[in-house]
């Protein structure tokens, strides 16, 4: 009898796995997420609606976004075995500095309404992958305050207010905090209709009002940290006594009252002249104006449409890859922003001719799932599916990634 219960013990033991109990609410959620999915799932659970959809949301129909994800779906691998894939290599060199992989972490405004600590989070964990970290103008944490928290590659997005003076100010401000790229989205000449936001009156910072306050009663983790956290602002362009900063303002107005649209390729000399590095354009979305990118000499351009915020009907991010990089492959870093979520889409674009590949919306999930530590996260997953799938395909380097790797999916 002691011998079976003993046999018994033994058997239960060995078919049992006890992990040390996680104490730390954001690891828990992440233990229990695989991929981008699954944070966006989290986040949406965590973060009030209103929060969610602004994130989430995108222009009108929401095609253009949804389409920066199936275009990736719809290119598929054809992979090569037996090539000694024991050492995979994933650095790539992206204006002169050395990265562990090609990825950069776009702009995106706002982020303290995902996560309190907001762009110092994604700051920190960027710098602590090697990545390079955009800034948006419309940050809420200031370019100073980036600054020092961060001792890795960062990069400032200038939007073009009808103030110069403003952008001078931000530009130089940039420059003297060692930021290394200019990058300058051209897609919004007027603000995009989101039209989730619209449904709500959605306002930033988020205001309170009857909708909004059940909306918080519901998500208690976030309403606290919103309500201990201090008040959100355009941190960068609070010093220059702009008005906003402080009140809430419905996005799109304050926008289309903001922003210059009259701007034009005759503006991207004024900005060569107050800035010492490497320009990207951020919001290319043709082969005629990735030409027109090269004639104007900048360094790099982002084939983006604002992930699907501004113009609905826009081209995905993905297909214009090839044509680009036969038109102006070389001559101009190519990288290809909207609908991102693996390292596999990364090895994707760089087979079709891209350079380097970023990222918002992935980010912005992690850190409403689960923080700093969720975006420490998610950067780890891009960079070991990046080597999976290398591996699994027979490339050991960025040089072995090749047009022969993708294919169109065979119609069914
Ligand atoms: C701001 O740039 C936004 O896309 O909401």
């Amino acid at each position: 009898m002691t011998t079976l219960l003993a046999s018994a013990v033994e058997t239960v033991r060995s078919v049992t796995r006890f992990e040390r109990i996680e104490l730390r609410p954001s690891r828990r959620r992440l233990q229990r997420a695989a991929n981008v999915d699954d944070l966006r799932r989290i986040a949406r659970r965590r973060l009030p609606r209103g929060i969610f959809d602004y994130i989430d949301g995108a222009a009108e129909d929401e095609r253009t976004c949804r389409r920066n994800v199936s275009a990736f779906e719809e290119l598929e691998l054809e992979p090569n075995v037996l090539r000694d894939v024991s050492e995979i290599d994933t650095a790539s060199t992206l204006f002169g500095r050395r990265l562990p992989l090609p990825l950069v972490l776009a702009p995106t405004g706002f982020t303290r309404i995902a996560d309190s600590e907001g762009e110092l989070a994604v700051a920190r964990a960027a710098a602590r992958h090697g990545l390079p970290y955009t800034l948006s103008t419309l940050s809420t944490r200031s370019i100073e305050e980036v600054g020092a928290v961060s001792t890795g590659p960062k990069w400032f997005q200038a939007y073009v207010w009808r103030d110069r003076g403003l952008v001078a100010d931000m530009v130089s401000r940039a420059a003297d905090q060692g930021y290394e790229a200019l990058v300058i989205t051209v897609d919004t000449a007027v603000f995009g209709r989101r039209e989730r936001d619209v449904r709500r009156g959605y306002t930033l910072p988020p205001k309170l009002g009857p909708g909004t306050v059940v909306d918080g009663v519901l998500h208690p983790a976030w309403t606290k940290a919103f309500l201990t956290g201090g008040p959100i602002t355009f941190a960068n362009v609070d010093t220059a006594e702009l008005s906003g900063s402080g009140s809430a303002v419905v996005l799109a107005d304050y926008i289309n009252d903001q922003f210059d649209p009259a701007l034009s390729w005759d503006d991207i000399a004024w900005f060569r002249d107050r800035w010492p590095g490497p320009i990207v354009l951020k919001g290319i979305q043709s082969v005629s104006d990735a030409e027109r990118a090269v004639a104007a000499g900048v360094e790099g351009i982002a084939l983006s449409n604002h992930g699907g915020r501004q113009l609905d009907g826009a081209p995905a991010a993905l297909d214009l890859v090839e044509p680009v990089a036969q038109a102006v492959g070389g001559s101009v870093a190519i990288i290809c922003d909207g609908g991102v979520r693996r390292g596999s889409d990364i090895v994707k674009a760089l087979a079709l001719g891209a350079d380097a590949c970023s990222i918002g919306r992935a980010y912005l999930y992690a850190l409403g799932a689960a923080g700093e530590p969720g975006v420490d996260w998610v950067l780890d997953q891009f960079g070991t599916g990046m080597r999976r799938t290398m591996a699994l395909c027979g490339r050991r380097s960025l040089a072995e990634i090749d047009r022969d790797l993708v294919r169109r999916r065979p119609e069914t």
